[in-house]
């Protein structure tokens, strides 16, 4: 079988390649990325000269290239990781959220219908959802209203029902899975978990937003991967399938917990101007992929925690070239 993986030298598509090359051995992995500010081809560095593997450097919006690689490739399976994810960026210029996150998944979608692709799976995110007051116990099941805050979350829904849109109209044997926030190795230095360990291994101040009292829900990277080979062998096509652990936190006391493991103080953490827009709490409900595909999160929030920053303590060669200090 033969996998078509866009955004795979991103944190989490990266994380999904060894998985699945781990896992299935004999399975070809052809992966598209364009190598943003966001994307490291150091990441993949242990593959590269695999037979299995094959990385094209590329952008999702170009049709062109997109299609010579389904021609040549014949992918069987497509998942889209490719995307621009900071929603700060978004704010300051949203653009090439459009561009990228909605014109080329539209681009992939055309190109997995006209090569016949077994599956079409596309990654998005619970920021889909919108937020929920601090006070509420409700939790966003795949039937909740689509209600985005940001540039960025809402070209995400709007990826998400283009992609539904190709299953009802042509057919097309597509499914979304929406994640909760996701940590672990290889997460770019600008995300509020490297930034902070980042930060705080440097003695630098650590930025908090607001009150610090936003609270969201944290999925280990190999939980998220797992959740979405699982969907790919048994999630019904035209289904979405919400990916979230029970771990809920405020990002203050989240920080707080980060400083512990690294053995340093509060005194470096700071509260700076609030992000215009910015969602206050997010909780998800995964029963859905738990009851239907009997998915569950195996990683601990404590264990998962420190495992990351063990990862970043060992891996400085890796993000203090990508790491800009500063703010989240
Ligand atoms: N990180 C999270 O917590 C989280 C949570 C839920 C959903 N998601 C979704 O998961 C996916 C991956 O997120 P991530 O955190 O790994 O992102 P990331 O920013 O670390 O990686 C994105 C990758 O996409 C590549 N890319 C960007 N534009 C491209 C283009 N036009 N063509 C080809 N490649 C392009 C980049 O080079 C990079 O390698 C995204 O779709 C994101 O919306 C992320």
């Amino acid at each position: 079988m033969t996998m078509l993986i866009t955004g795979g030298a991103g944190f989490i598509g990266s994380n999904f390649i060894f998985y699945i090359m781990k896992k299935y051995p004999d399975r070809r992995i052809v992966c598209v990325d364009k190598l943003t500010y966001a994307g490291n081809l150091s990441t993949l560095e242990p593959i590269l000269s695999d037979p299995r593997f094959c990385f094209v450097q590329g952008d999702i919006c170009d049709r062109d290239l997109i299609d010579r690689v389904f021609s040549e490739e014949h992918p069987d399976v497509v998942v889209n990781f490719a995307a621009e994810s900071h929603v700060d960026r978004s704010i300051e210029d949203p653009e090439v959220f459009l561009r990228t996150n909605v014109l080329g998944t539209g681009v992939l979608l055309d190109a997995s219908r006209k090569y016949g692709v077994k599956r079409f799976h596309q990654i998005s995110t619970d920021e889909v959802y919108g937020d929920l007051p601090l006070d509420s116990d409700n939790r966003f099941t795949e039937a909740s209203p689509l209600c985005p805050s940001s540039p960025y979350s809402a070209s995400k829904a709007s990826a998400d029902l283009l992609t539904l849109s190709y299953f009802r109209t042509y057919g097309l044997p597509a499914t979304v899975s929406r994640s909760s926030n996701n940590y672990g190795s290889y997460q770019f230095p600008e995300k509020l978990i490297p930034l902070m360990i980042a930060n705080a291994l440097s003695d630098k101040p650590l930025p908090v937003y607001g009150d610090g009292l936003n609270v969201r829900n944290w999925l280990y990277v190999e939980d998220h991967c797992a959740a979405v080979d699982l969907i790919l062998q048994k999630g019904k096509p035209g289904e979405v399938y919400n990916v979230g652990s029970s771990d809920e936190i405020c990002n203050l006391e989240l920080i707080r917990r980060l400083l512990r493991l690294l053995g340093k103080g509060e005194e470096l953490i700071i509260y700076v101007a609030d992000r215009k827009g910015h969602d206050r709490k997010y909780s998800i409900d995964s029963e859905k992929l738990r009851r239907e595909l009997g998915w569950t999160p195996r990683t601990d929030f404590s264990e998962g925690l420190e495992r990351t920053v063990r990862w970043y303590l060992e891996s400085g060669d890796w993000w203090r070239p990508l790491w800009k200090g500063g703010t989240v």
